[in-house]
């Protein structure tokens, strides 16, 4: 609940078109359950195909007089929500607490990352602009615009909700652009009612955001083949980003998509590393969210020489953490977000073992609670290995030396982020360049996302970058326009 006058929102039953609260007209519902206690948080009427139409009428016809607002009016309402999360914090934290299974610890590292992010918008309408290029044709001018792409879809995960949301929503309406978003269907309101309500009272002309809650597999499909987008900011898993891909380049309107997708980031150790840091930072750039992060560290990579010494004291450190209640100040480790994650963590704990880990730390899996797993003599051939994991589960791989570290790293169809531990800088940095990955931090955890850096992968992890200058470009078309100041020659 919020500290201070305001009262907190509620109406969280509703879809936000048009710039209306209204019903969902769908059959189906929602129920959004706190997956830590199983409480029914609301109960949400899903939209129908019809409304989604109505979200993308809305937004079309928001977006021209949207772009043609001054830089400073757009500016103004991304700092206003700038305002209204500060004022709200408590309550927004207390959301991811209770919708997402956010421990405490994990909802104020989001909320900061949200609050950067809308700072950093909130600069674009002032940055963006375009370019003068000179032209090998005698008495033409070649001018570079950069105008707003026009609608964006947005759809978000439900692992870091109110941020991965707020990354493609406040870009893309700070530069001119409207948004139909679809959070998932375990967070629709801290990835996306909540901040609707927070433009909302921000001032934000109507229609300019839309958010649609329905489930992905029913609508998913109409949201990104509809004609209106001309980008799709995707976020999520590899499989359903592929889908994607081939519906908005294979369908009838061509669109632009943004994937942001897996990861399966190595943390490496090697063999001059300063092993009691390497510890602390292995287990909290894992465990932070249960590892339900795509930048989570996925495989934890060690030089031969400090193996052992490692593995004993990342376990000690590891059997430190306190598990449990998210909403207690000291918890590490909280919940998984639904049964069915739960499910494919417990299928991997059993892989793991059948394929030869060996399981040095276990504990019982309570509700939705799974506490941390951790695996020795994993190879890169393993499940654990290969695949992004997305809970509290780790396997521990040694390299033989520097190179194979490298090559143990390199081995996966995934590309996001990535970490190496060492003494010697040069040798980090070394390292670092050899990793085909769109993110990599010496002397840190993998998991890093800073406004102003370009947050991305390559391969399986996706295409595109956020933040900064080049989210600046993701979220704006180019229009070339040259003059011909004099009469040009023509050969015929
Ligand atoms: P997904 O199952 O891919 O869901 C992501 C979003 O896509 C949800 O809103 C989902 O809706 C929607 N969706 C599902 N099927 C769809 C379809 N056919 N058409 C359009 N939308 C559809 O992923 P998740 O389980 O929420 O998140 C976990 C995955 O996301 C992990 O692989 C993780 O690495 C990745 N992730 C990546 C990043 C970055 S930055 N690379 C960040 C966070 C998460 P419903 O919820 O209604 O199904």
């Amino acid at each position: 609940m919020s500290t201070n006058t305001t009262s907190a929102y509620s109406d969280f039953h509703l879809q936000f078109i048009a710039g209306e609260w209204q019903t969902g007209k769908d059959d189906s519902t929602n129920t959004n359950t706190n997956p830590y206690n199983g409480d029914t948080l609301v109960e949400i009427q899903q939209a129908t195909k019809d409304q989604l139409n109505e979200a993308y009428d809305a937004a079309t016809q928001a977006q021209e007089a949207w772009a043609k607002q001054t830089p400073a009016e757009r500016a103004a309402v991304l700092y206003k929500v700038v305002n209204i999360l500060d004022q709200r914090k408590e309550e927004i934290v207390d959301w991811l607490i209770k919708e997402s299974g956010s421990t405490r610890i994990k909802a104020m590292v989001e909320f900061g990352a949200t609050r950067a992010i809308t700072l950093e918008a909130a600069t674009f309408p002032n940055r963006v602009h375009g370019e003068i290029r000179p032209s090998n044709t005698p008495g033409k001018e070649n001018f570079i615009y950069r105008e707003p792409i026009g609608v964006v879809a947005v759809i978000s995960p439900w692992n870091f909700p109110l941020h991965l949301t707020q990354r493609s929503i406040a870009p893309a309406l700070a530069l001119g652009n409207a948004v139909v978003l679809k959070p998932a269907s375990d967070t629709p309101v801290t990835g996306g009612l909540l901040l609707a309500k927070v433009f909302e009272e921000a001032g934000l002309p109507k229609g300019l955001l839309n958010v649609v809650v329905g489930s992905g597999s029913e609508i998913g499909d109409a949201i990104v083949e509809h004609k209106a987008p001309s980008l799709v900011s995707f976020t999520g898993s590899t499989s359903v980003g592929k889908h994607i891909g081939e519906l908005a380049n294979g369908g009838e309107y061509i669109k632009q998509v943004a994937l942001e997708l897996g990861g399966n980031s190595p943390f490496v150790v090697l063999k001059d590393a300063d092993i009691e840091q390497a510890v602390k930072a292995a287990a909290f750039g894992k465990f932070l969210h249960q590892g339900q992060i795509c930048i989570a560290i996925n495989r934890v990579i060690v030089e031969d020489e400090i193996y052992d010494d490692f593995v004993e004291r990342f376990l000690a450190h590891v059997k430190t953490l306190n598990v449990g209640d998210p909403n207690k100040q000291d918890t590490a480790v909280g919940p998984i977000i639904n049964e069915k994650q739960v499910k494919s963590l417990k299928e991997k704990i059993v892989k793991a073992q059948e394929e030869g880990a060996k399981m040095i730390l276990s504990g019982e899996i309570e509700g939705q609670v799974v506490p941390p797993h951790i695996f020795t003599e994993v190879t890169r051939e393993m499940d654990l290995s290969r695949n992004e994991v997305f809970g509290p589960l780790v396997g521990i791989i040694r390299a033989k030396d520097e190179d194979d570290a490298l090559s143990i790293a390199n081995d996966s169809m995934y590309g996001l982020s990535s970490a190496v531990f060492t003494a010697d800088m040069q040798k980090g940095l070394r390292f670092a360049r050899g990793i085909r990955a769109g993110m990599t931090h010496i002397n840190d955890i993998s998991v890093n996302d800073e406004s102003n850096t370009p947050f991305g992968g390559e391969k399986n992890s996706g295409i595109g970058r956020f933040n900064g200058e080049w989210v600046l470009e993701e979220f704006t078309r180019t229009h070339w326009i040259s003059m011909q100041n004099e009469p040009r020659e023509y050969p015929f």
